[in-house]
């Protein structure tokens, strides 16, 4: 056991260093620039893989695209940007997709803006918060579900068989389907300790 002492010393060098880290508003905006760039590149270069899988090869050929590509196309993003990059949803497919609690409140505030007629390609929230370790910059933004996305995402039992049966194989805790169009399917997430 560490003396308390020491902990509380531990903990005393942590807020400080949070608070010394809060960053100015220019660096904040900044951030959320690099962030939106971020964001958008990556859902474009996603976009594009997922449409030119879908005509080469059909569904079947997708879903590697989803499962191969998606994980590959974030981190290099996310080596690019310096930032984390990933892809969450409350109700994940993969399943190093749990959001965690910020990205659980990003997305159900990004569910009421959207249902008070916000735009879907915009939505997007943004925060610094103070952790154990240091204040953290965090960005979500909306992943709307397109027609495009109900192949594999729609109603379990409009799937297509193939989808189906790849799903079974390689997903047995799915819980990704039963979307429309317009529906919030997850979000990207963005975090960089400060
Ligand atoms: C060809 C089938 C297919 C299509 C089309 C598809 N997805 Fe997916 N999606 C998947 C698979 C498979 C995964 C799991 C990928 C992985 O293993 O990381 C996934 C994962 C996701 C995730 C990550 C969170 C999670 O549930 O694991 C999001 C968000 C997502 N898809 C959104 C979309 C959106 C938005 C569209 C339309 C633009 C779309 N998907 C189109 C198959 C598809």
């Amino acid at each position: 056991m560490m003396p308390n002492r020491f902990v509380f010393a531990l903990l005393t060098v942590a807020l400080l260093a949070g608070c010394a880290t809060t960053p100015t508003p220019e660096r904040q905006a900044a951030l959320v620039d690099e962030a939106r760039k971020t964001a958008g590149g990556l859902i474009q270069t996603l976009g594009g893989e997922l449409q030119a899988a879908m005509r080469a090869g059909g569904p079947g050929e997708a879903i590697r695209v989803c499962k191969e590509k998606a994980p590959k196309i974030a981190a290099d993003a996310s080596q690019k940007s310096g930032m984390q990059v990933k892809r969450v949803s409350p109700k994940n497919r993969n399943p190093k997709g749990v959001p965690d609690a910020w990205e659980l409140e990003a997305q159900a505030a990004l569910e009421k803006r959207l249902a008070a007629g916000e735009k879907p390609e915009t939505l997007d929230m943004y925060a610094v918060v103070n952790t154990w370790r240091g204040a953290e910059f965090r960005y979500a933004k909306a992943l709307v579900t397109q027609p495009v996305c109900v192949t594999c995402h729609g109603a379990a039992d409009s799937l297509p068989d193939v989808v189906k049966a790849r799903l079974a194989a390689e997903y047995p805790n799915d819980k990704a389907t039963g979307y429309a169009p317009g529906m919030i399917r997850g979000v990207l997430s963005i975090r960089k300790p400060l």
